[in-house]
């Protein structure tokens, strides 16, 4: 099966195009590097001993898309292309609306002209907005998002949701992931923000590494068993394998599902930051600040749904996700 992957030069779209070379699919990967560096096809190659065929190329661009489709005639999609970062996209909106959505409309039109079918998304547990309690069920309403980066998610699902209304040979995932962290094990392949990191496990193994003097842990005064905040992380390579699984549901059935990708465990922010320490023997240094404002306390998924549907299921463990993230610091 070909199948075109948008973004895939990032975080989470290399290790998927580790992961479906590795399982006989080819790879064609469409990314303006806008946030990924040029040398990531390279060590997927060394991983994989194949390399995915590469478009430098805006999403957004419908006529470059055009051309794209007409000569890989992919099977599938695999849509990572998109912007980020929550508070970036509450100082800039207007570019994360222009990105997210003009790249997926482009391509959703790619898809029509050239007959491709299945389709699947990279959405976030964002979409569950602020009144839901968590566990996350696939079944609450997804109408309120806290910051356009959200809302991003939130409008791209229903139009995923309209496109496929309008044809009955579609078939649609959205997948909705909770908080990816690690790397490939190989220590090629890890998240590598440009400048000061947003997302707490970047920014502790840059703390560990020396890099940064201290991590600041947003609020111990949550409603939670220690205080601070609690996320469902999971491994980056678990989270590839869903999107294989994904794939497979959607080249066997035609509609839309959104699906949770987590692992239905909650780790509070002392408690990930403990098991980074015992996993890399490194001190973090900490203090505890203030909330971050938009954090919501607790968030993690009910993967029963994932399980059933898809046959996927998170494997790897904390201290896994923390000793690869590890790794891949000191690889770079
Ligand atoms: P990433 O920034 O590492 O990867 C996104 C890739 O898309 C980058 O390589 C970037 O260069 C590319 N890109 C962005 N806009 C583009 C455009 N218009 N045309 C071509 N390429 C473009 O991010 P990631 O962590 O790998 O996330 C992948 C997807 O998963 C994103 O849509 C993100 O919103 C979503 N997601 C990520 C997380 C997370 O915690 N990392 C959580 C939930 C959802
Ligand atoms: C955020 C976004 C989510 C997005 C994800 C990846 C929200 C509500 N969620 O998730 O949509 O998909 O990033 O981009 O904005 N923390 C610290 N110190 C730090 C950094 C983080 O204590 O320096 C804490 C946060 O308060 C939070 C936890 O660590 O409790 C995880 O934060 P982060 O990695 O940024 O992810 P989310 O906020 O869960």
């Amino acid at each position: 099966m070909r199948v075109l992957v948008t973004g895939g030069a990032g975080f989470i779209g290399s290790h998927t195009c580790v992961e479906l070379l590795n399982h006989g699919y080819e790879a064609i990967v469409v990314d303006n590097l806008c946030n990924a560096k040029p040398d990531v096809m390279d060590r997927i190659e060394k991983i994989c001993g194949k390399r995915p065929t590469f478009y430098c190329q805006d999403v957004c661009d419908r006529e470059a898309m055009r051309e794209i489709f007409a000569k890989e005639k992919p099977d599938a999609v695999i849509h990572f292309a998109g912007l980020k970062a929550v508070g970036e996209s509450c100082s800039i909106p207007l570019r994360y609306y222009r990105n997210n959505l003009d790249s997926t409309l482009s391509l959703l039109e790619c898809m029509q002209e050239f007959g491709c079918k299945k389709i699947v998304f990279s959405s976030s547990a964002t979409v569950y907005g602020p009144y839901n309690p968590s566990p996350y069920v696939e079944s609450m309403p997804v109408n309120t998002a806290t910051n356009p980066y959200g809302w991003t998610k939130v409008f791209i699902e229903q139009i995923l949701r309209d496109f496929a209304a309008a044809d009955s040979e579609l078939s649609v995932v959205n997948l909705r992931y909770f908080n990816p962290i690690g790397a490939h094990e190989s220590g090629l392949l890890g998240d590598d923000p440009d400048g000061i990191p947003n997302n707490l496990m970047p920014y502790i193994v840059r703390v560990a590494a020396g890099q940064l003097e201290k991590l600041t842990i947003f609020g111990d005064d949550y409603d939670t068993p220690d205080g601070s905040c609690i996320r469902d992380y999971l491994h980056v390579v678990d989270l590839a394998k869903g999107h294989l699984k994904a794939l497979e549901y959607a080249s066997k059935h035609c509609g839309v599902e959104a699906v949770n990708l987590g692992t239905g465990r909650g780790q509070s922010v002392f408690e990930l930051v403990e098991a980074f320490e015992k996993a890399s023997g490194v001190k973090v240094n900490r203090i505890v600040g203030g909330r971050r404002e938009g954090d919501l306390p607790a968030i993690w998924a009910d993967t029963s749904k994932a399980e059933a549907l898809l046959g996927w299921t998170a494997d790897k463990t904390v201290e896994e996700m923390c000793a690869d993230s590890w790794n891949f610091v000191n690889h770079k």
